[in-house]
């Protein structure tokens, strides 16, 4: 591996951990404007300080994020099929490498769809991609896509899924958490992060997700609805963030996500409540005289 593409990916899985919070907001390349991500800008900014990058089409990057914020860019170059289109597997690649060069980009994502009608295109793609991304030192996420049929997710499916896309040479594969999800890790020679899914019940339960998948080998996380359609984005990623870097158990993230909840929902001083406060005496800030001979 080239200095280029291990400097890249280090921005991603971070060296101080081994590990990496992916903050996913790719969703509308074929969802339109998903359920609290209609405004990119508004949902994505207050995240940002919490992510160690951001998974996102060119169109959100340079609409809704402020170029001068240093945050690692992992851009999503497939696409072509909607939600409401034919199939969702039909995808192509739909940026270039020198797009995502000149947007500064720290690597290339791309879906993959094994046992759909375009596995075959989907996996061509993948290829193509890593030979350009070698090239210029870009790593490149493969993203096991399982379109519609969510019930797919099952550790035989990912395992076949996650270890095809290694085996056309991706650098890090993004898949979702299962039962026996060890299999699926062990069985990946590269490293293994979690997409969240749809949403869960609670934020309890999404936690409890993020560490069985960690405490099963994966190295982190790219994790879009579960924090962002959580009513307390910002807590839930701290807690997300403290569980991939931190190690901390599901309780410790849990009282984290509390704490930050409660901190936000606490009243805000206004003018009005700050004006209304009785004026406290304070002291007068006049030094004595002193003696002078
Ligand atoms: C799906 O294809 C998108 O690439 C998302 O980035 C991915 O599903 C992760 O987001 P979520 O945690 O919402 O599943």
């Amino acid at each position: 591996m080239d200095w280029g593409l291990k400097n890249r990916l280090a921005r991603i899985i971070r060296p101080h951990s081994g590990r990496g919070v992916m903050l996913a907001v790719d969703h509308g390349y074929f969802l339109g404007p998903t359920e609290h991500l209609e405004i990119p800008r508004k949902t994505i900014q207050p995240l940002l300080p919490y992510a160690d990058s951001l998974m996102l089409t060119r169109g959100i990057l340079r609409t809704s994020v402020d170029e001068k914020y240093p945050i690692p860019v992992v851009l999503r170059v497939s696409g072509g099929s909607s939600i409401i289109g034919k199939d969702l597997s039909n995808e192509k690649i739909t940026t270039s490498v020198k797009e995502a060069i000149r947007l500064n980009a720290s690597a290339l994502a791309l879906s993959i769809f094994v046992g759909a009608p375009y596995e075959h295109e989907s996996l061509v793609n993948l290829g193509k991609l890593v030979d350009e991304g070698e090239e210029y030192g870009i790593p490149v996420l493969a993203v096991t896509a399982v379109g519609k049929e969510l019930e797919k997710r099952d550790a035989r499916y990912l395992a076949l899924s996650c270890r095809i896309a290694a085996e056309f040479g991706a650098h890090v594969v993004k898949t979702y958490y299962c039962e026996n999800f060890e299999k699926v890790v062990n069985s990946c020679p590269v490293p293994v992060i979690i997409a969240g899914g749809p949403k869960l019940d609670s934020e309890l339960d999404a936690l409890q997700l993020t560490f069985d998948a960690l405490h099963a080998g994966a190295v982190g996380v790219d994790m879009g609805r579960n924090i962002w359609q959580s009513d307390y984005p910002v807590p839930m990623i701290k807690a997300v963030r403290a569980l991939v870097h931190q190690r901390v158990t599901v309780k410790e993230a849990h009282e984290i996500f509390i704490k930050n909840k409660e901190i936000e929902k606490a009243p805000k001083p206004t003018f009005e409540t700050i004006a209304a406060q009785p004026k406290t005496k304070t002291k007068s800030t006049k030094s004595k005289k002193t003696k002078s001979n």
